[in-house]
């Protein structure tokens, strides 16, 4: 048995800010942040909630894969900007879609965790505890930038990704994962709920430098990794769909491993960095553009925070 998906959806805020908005709140330009991260706007929450996009995306994931709600056996919600500690962000998005029968919680891998879910939903799938399985990425990153400091807050944006993962016949990959929490420090963000004085909170803080030379290191070692574990020629790939960070990170990965930038979709250009969010929104993406066709080989692979990483292999 293994984890197929049968649906995917999404859910991007309809309020975007340009290169051109940030550069009237702080000293950048739109050129600056082009070249070093190939974005041009992302899309920013205005009423909506890190749950309301997860259950919008969960809704329209449900829609494409033609079952109920009631159907579905466990939730994972992945994200690090919930609105909500208790419940979790799944039990309240649980609620929402009317998903009954469902176990729910959240799981914090930061950009890593779809994949991590995945591989999740791959081990329950495989033990015959849940046959259908809903997983999300959701994030309002817009709410732990520090939208003073130039260096963060032009990176990330906001949005859902959701599919919905269900038993069927198959070949069963093998993940490749990991985390490095010697290495934690190079990106952060402190609980702000036990800040007593709203001036002391803290946001999202980076050492840029560290986390592009993590990735461009990794990301490679990890997609090599997956393909020789599980012996396949890499050219036999038909898409890496990589974590959205950045696109000097995504060239930079394409460059080490020899292969045709083709096959390496980006959205990192219209949504910036949406953590957990980003390769679900650009899965649902590609299906609504008909990209995915039945027996292609699939490579997804998350990196982030942590430091923590994942690749894993599947068949559309
Ligand atoms: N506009 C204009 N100037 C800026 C900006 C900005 N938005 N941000 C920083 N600068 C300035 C700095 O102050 C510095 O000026 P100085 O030389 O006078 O001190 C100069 O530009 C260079 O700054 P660096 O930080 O060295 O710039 P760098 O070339 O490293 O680019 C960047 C910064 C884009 C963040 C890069 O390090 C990067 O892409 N890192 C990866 C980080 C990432 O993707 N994080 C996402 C979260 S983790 C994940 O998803 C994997």
């Amino acid at each position: 048995m293994v984890g197929k998906i049968i649906g995917t959806g999404s859910y991007i805020p309809e309020k975007y800010l340009d290169n051109n908005d940030l550069a009237q709140i702080i000293e950048t330009s739109d050129k600056w942040i082009r070249e070093r991260t190939g974005i041009i706007r992302r899309h920013v929450v205005e009423t909506e909630t890190t749950v309301s996009m997860a259950a919008a995306a969960a809704d329209n994931a449900l829609q494409n894969s033609g079952i109920h709600a009631d159907e579905v056996e466990l939730i994972l919600l992945c994200t690090v900007s919930s609105d909500v500690i208790l419940p979790s962000a799944a039990c309240e998005v649980q609620q929402r879609i009317g998903a009954v029968n469902a176990t729910a919680f959240d799981l914090n891998a930061a950009c890593a965790g779809f994949v991590f879910a995945y591989v999740m939903a791959q081990g329950y799938i495989a033990a015959k505890i849940y046959r259908t399985i809903l997983i999300i990425g959701s994030e309002s990153l817009s709410k732990l930038v520090d939208w003073k400091d130039r260096g963060t807050c032009i990176l990330f944006g906001d949005g859902a990704g959701a599919a919905v993962i269900r038993a069927a016949a198959g070949q069963r990959y093998l993940p490749v994962t990991g985390s490095d929490g010697e290495s934690g420090l190079s990106l952060t963000l402190k609980s702000r709920f036990w800040q007593e004085d709203a001036a002391a909170r803290s946001y999202i803080g980076m050492d840029g430098q560290a986390i592009f030379k993590f990735a461009v290191k990794k990301v490679p070692q990890a997609i090599r990794g997956v393909l020789k574990k599980n012996r396949i020629n890499p050219r036999t790939i038909d898409w890496f769909i990589l974590h959205q960070a950045n696109q000097r990170i995504i060239d930079a990965v394409i460059k080490r491993l020899g292969i045709s930038e083709d096959k390496f979709p980006s959205n990192v250009a219209e949504y910036g960095n949406t953590s957990s969010a980003s390769i679900p929104i650009l899965l649902d993406e590609m299906v609504q553009k008909g990209l995915l066709e039945k027996g292609q080989k699939i490579v997804l692979a998350g990196f982030g925070a942590g430091l923590s990483w994942g690749a894993v292999v599947l068949k559309w």
